[in-house]
């Protein structure tokens, strides 16, 4: 192991994240009694530019009405982009009015560190001006091409930076990939067209100590693509996905929790790596295979998610 490591920031679970458009009330209520780990009370795309400021106001009601950690979740905000007259007032207004009540501010099509460091100095002055005890995460989107050029920067920021999440639709119009369809794949690749972009969020997220997200499948009518798109994701290292319709809070859910049967060969690793030691070996076999200590720091990371899912 190098001797420059970067742990893990903060664990949160983060299995789901439903993306809530802050201009409808009622969704907001239904999403505070969903199954989802984190909700996401959206000011940015899916609200149309008549509606933000009614948006922003539904949005610090909702933070201050309804006691989001008592029910279990974890809630965001994303705000508007850097390039938006909307941002600043965003950050502004969300942070005096309920900058004690929400948990991270996702910040959108993030393509260079400098755009955290501008969120970052708002929110600490903030948080000084109105004596609060709490500290807002931040949580940047990778959409960009600028911002997957930099990706690794960007997760090197530091600060209240905790997770990435990838953005697969603004990522293909950045990229002017030839698609229409949000997080589907293109039959005429062989494979996965987001696997690359993916991989190296991941790595970036995983060698700063960051939680990879993936982001949205918009066809809610096809859940088995959306199953099939997360097992990829998980495979790689993501935590979580997003949901833009609420069926896909289950779907995230059980993708992103190990089975009983991965938590019990994650435990009879252990154990055997265990039993091993004693009798001064570093190795031994499981089920006719070699398991050794890199076993073993694989099936802590079963654990670590199956303790916060019985936690939670
Ligand atoms: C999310 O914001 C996306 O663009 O996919
Ligand atoms: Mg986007």
């Amino acid at each position: 192991m190098s001797h420059t490591l970067h742990p893990l920031k903060k664990q949160r679970l983060q299995r789901s994240e439903l993306a809530v458009p802050a201009s409808n009330p009622v969704m907001i209520d239904k999403a505070a009694s969903s199954a989802a780990d984190y909700i996401f009370l959206d000011l940015e795309d899916a609200v149309a530019p008549p509606e933000k400021e009614q948006a922003r106001r539904n949005c610090i009601q909702a933070l201050n009405d309804i006691d989001w950690a008592a029910k279990g979740k974890t809630v965001s905000v994303r705000i508007n982009g850097l390039d938006t007259h909307y941002m600043y007032r965003d950050v502004v207004d969300v942070m005096e009015q309920a900058g004690d009540k929400v948990h991270t501010l996702l910040v959108p099509k993030v393509g260079v560190p400098g755009d955290l460091y501008m969120v970052e100095a708002m929110v600490n002055q903030i948080e000084m001006a109105k004596g609060f005890q709490t500290r807002v995460g931040l949580e940047a989107l990778i959409e960009t091409a600028l911002g997957m050029a930099n990706v690794e920067a960007i997760a090197q920021f530091g600060g209240r930076l905790e997770a990435l999440h990838f953005g697969v639709a603004d990522f293909a119009a950045s990229m002017r990939a030839r698609t229409t369809n949000i997080g589907g794949l293109n039959p005429a690749y062989p494979g996965d067209q987001w696997h690359a972009a993916i991989a190296r969020m991941v790595t970036a997220c995983r060698a700063y100590g960051l939680r990879p997200i993936d982001g949205p499948f918009g066809d809610f009518s096809d859940p088995e693509g959306y199953k099939a798109g997360a097992r990829r994701a998980a495979a790689l290292g993501c935590e979580g996905k997003w949901a833009i319709h609420p069926s896909q809070v289950a779907l995230a859910n059980e993708v992103f929790s190990p089975t009983d049967a991965e938590v019990t060969k994650a435990r009879r690793i252990i154990e055997e790596l265990k039993a091993a030691e004693a009798q001064g070996k570093g190795a031994a076999s499981l089920d006719g295979k070699m398991i050794d200590a890199a076993s073993e720091r694989m099936a802590k990371n079963v654990l670590v998610i199956a303790e916060a899912i019985a936690a939670a």
